[in-house]
């Protein structure tokens, strides 16, 4: 070993001890006599100090150690003079007096000094990731990471699960994401997809009777990004047989559990509250609600019918809604202040964003559309008093729900409300299909494996598809999401284990039995062979992450994060290729310059 300790673990127990470490230059500075260096290696800093006491000729080779120079240094370690501990640095009660330099590496002027590495722009920081990942905080996003990872492979393995590798080269799968495609030499033509999760191998694995499987797996998905989204991400994996939901539901809840409590020392509760989707949506406007305020959605349509506002009335006329939101103490914003919440509404695709003050009675350019008693009903609806905004949207209700969920987490942030605390929710009872307008037919809201309810089964049997388009959209899923502060961290289903309620959801998909064979016709052929009822589910490992350490952005907790635009800026991928390869693959590349 070149050191033998490390930076971050010295303390006053070592007073008096001699001792070599090693680490980067963070920070220097020159005191005339002494020169003192913050030496960093993963643990932390400790002081370090030159003296020309001890050694000139080291001290004198200190003046031209600079910023993240590498280097090993020998000498005594003292207790800090009286009045100049740093109570801040767990080793800031003592410092290492060198008498033995050596400098292992030089580094070049760095593109931003590390002090300041977090506020450099998020794209030269990619671009040097390996400086940009010196930062403790990005040091510590990886630890968290690992520290997860290895709870959850240590509980899922006593509670008999096996990790078991599923192929990266295969065959499209059923999430609905764009594929990432890969060419295959050998096979001239074709292309193995890579994949968007490892869904049709973990349920082969269950007729296979391995009955308890995960993984902490890489998945991809072309999709268009954004802070809690990457083209691959990873997924700690699982699927069971002979289990319910509330069997899957219970394992989460004990595993988020104990991650919580080990790697962060925080208490949650379990079981989660639970929440049907459909209240959700009614409530909060989509189906991943942040609990950790209230300010909810309140149905307005039958108040706003009672009034001559035309944007209402024409918005129900042809079967939409109209709903709002309270900005609580928001009376006071003005005009101007209003029509920028207005354009923000717009850029979530509102059309407009209609608002009542309560201000020494009713102050909106709407409220003379009203009878004063409507306007009363209105507020107490919303729980809104003296002081208070009302916002309204009216739209197609996918329209209305989109807007004002946004809204709600604006004004949250806003005002405020935002508790400082994990909250965790369970979505429930998902629709099963739901219709596609350009696809005009139906299809699967998780994927087409997922058992409907028990109680749905005779109806869904007697049911034809688009011809009785209600009857089909009104069945429900045994498909559950875990939610934590407003995003969603995991979800899963138990799967069809029967051929005859497969067959006739493919039938009200309106995909062929061919068609069906074509896609996953490996997972068909298995299932007639003994499939055993069986269930899972997938948590977003990166996003639990970023949730944990509290970062913005996912690209926080990977070592190695693409940019919005799927680029790698460290290594430059995506990159064109030599013509020899793409000849060898019989590819023509067909693209704009
Ligand atoms: P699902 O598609 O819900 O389920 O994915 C599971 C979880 O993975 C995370 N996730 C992502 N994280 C980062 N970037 C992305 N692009 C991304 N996409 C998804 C989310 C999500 O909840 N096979 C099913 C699971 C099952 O049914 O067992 C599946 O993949 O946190
Ligand atoms: P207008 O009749 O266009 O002058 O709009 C009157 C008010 O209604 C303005 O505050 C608009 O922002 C608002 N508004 C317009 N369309 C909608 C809508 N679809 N939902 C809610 N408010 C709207």
């Amino acid at each position: 070993m070149l050191r033998d300790k490390w930076c971050g673990e010295l303390n006053a127990a070592d007073i008096g001890a001699r001792c070599t470490l090693a680490g980067w230059v963070f920070r220097r500075r020159d005191h005339g006599g002494l020169i003192f260096i913050d030496l960093r290696d993963r643990s932390g800093l400790v002081q370090i100090v030159f003296s020309p006491d001890v050694s000139k000729e080291t001290h004198s080779r200190a003046h031209d150690l600079r910023s993240e120079f590498v280097i090993a240094v020998s000498g005594d370690v003292r207790k800090r003079p009286e009045g100049t501990e740093n109570l801040n640095l767990p080793t800031g009660m003592i410092e290492l007096y060198v008498d033995t330099l050596t400098v292992l590496n030089e580094a070049e002027t760095l593109p931003f000094p590390m002090e300041e590495a977090g506020e450099a722009s998020e794209s030269l920081r990619l671009k040097y990731r390996y400086l940009d990942l010196r930062r403790p905080e990005l040091q510590n996003n990886l630890i968290v990471r690992h520290k997860v990872t290895k709870i959850v492979r240590d509980y899922l393995d006593e509670q008999g699960f096996l990790e078991i590798e599923t192929p990266v080269l295969t065959k499209s799968t059923p999430e609905g994401a764009r594929d990432y495609l890969v060419p295959s030499r050998l096979n001239p033509g074709q292309f193995y997809a890579l994949p968007q999760s490892p869904q049709l191998f973990k349920q082969i694995l269950m007729v296979s009777g391995l009955e308890r499987y995960f993984q902490i797996v890489k998945c991809f998905r072309d999709e268009d990004l954004r802070a809690d989204r990457q083209p691959e991400f990873t997924q700690i994996d699982m699927e069971m047989s002979f289990i319910n939901r509330e069997d899957i539901m219970g394992l989460i809840e004990l595993l988020l559990k104990k991650l919580f409590q080990d790697v962060l020392h925080t208490d949650i509760q379990v079981p989660f509250k639970r929440l049907g989707f459909t209240e959700s949506m009614e409530r909060f406007g989509n189906d991943k609600p942040d609990m950790r305020f209230a300010l909810e959605l309140r149905d307005m349509a039958d108040l706003a019918s009672k009034g001559t506002f035309k944007v209402f009335l024409d918005a129900l006329a042809s079967g939409g809604r109209v709903k709002a939101i309270n900005g609580k103490g928001m009376a006071g914003l003005s005009r101007k202040e209003i029509d920028t919440l207005t354009e923000e509404a717009q850029s979530f695709g509102a059309k407009g964003l209609a608002w009542i003050k309560i201000k020494a009675g009713f102050d909106s350019p709407i409220a003379k559309f009203f009878p004063e008693e409507v306007l009363k009903q209105m507020a107490e609806r919303l729980d809104a008093e003296e002081g208070d905004l009302m916002l309204f949207v009216a739209d197609r209700e996918k329209v209305v729900h989109d807007v004002l969920s946004r809204m709600r987490l604006e004004l949250g942030k806003r005002l405020n409300l935002i508790k400082d605390e994990f909250n965790f929710v369970w979505i429930t009872d998902f629709p099963l299909l739901e219709w596609d307008e350009d696809e005009r037919r139906f299809v699967a809201i998780h994927h087409p494996f997922t058992s409907p309810l028990d109680d749905d089964l005779p109806r869904l049997f007697a049911a034809s598809g688009s011809a009785d388009r209600e009857l089909t959209a009104s069945f429900k899923a045994k498909a559950y999401d875990i939610v934590l502060n407003g995003c969603e961290i995991g979800g899963g289903s138990i799967r069809i284990h029967r051929r005859d309620v497969q067959k006739k959801i493919f039938e009200l998909l309106g995909i062929s039995e061919d068609e069906a064979r074509v896609k996953f016709g490996f997972l068909l052929d298995a299932l007639d062979f003994g499939a055993p009822p069986h269930g899972g589910l997938a948590l977003g490992l990166d996003r639990l992450v970023m949730l944990m350490v509290g970062a913005q952005s996912i690209r926080d907790v990977i070592a190695f994060p693409k940019t919005q635009k799927a680029v790698c800026n460290l290594s430059g991928a995506p990159s064109t290729v030599e013509p020899k390869q793409l000849k060898d693959l019989f590819i023509k590349v067909d693209a704009p310059l």
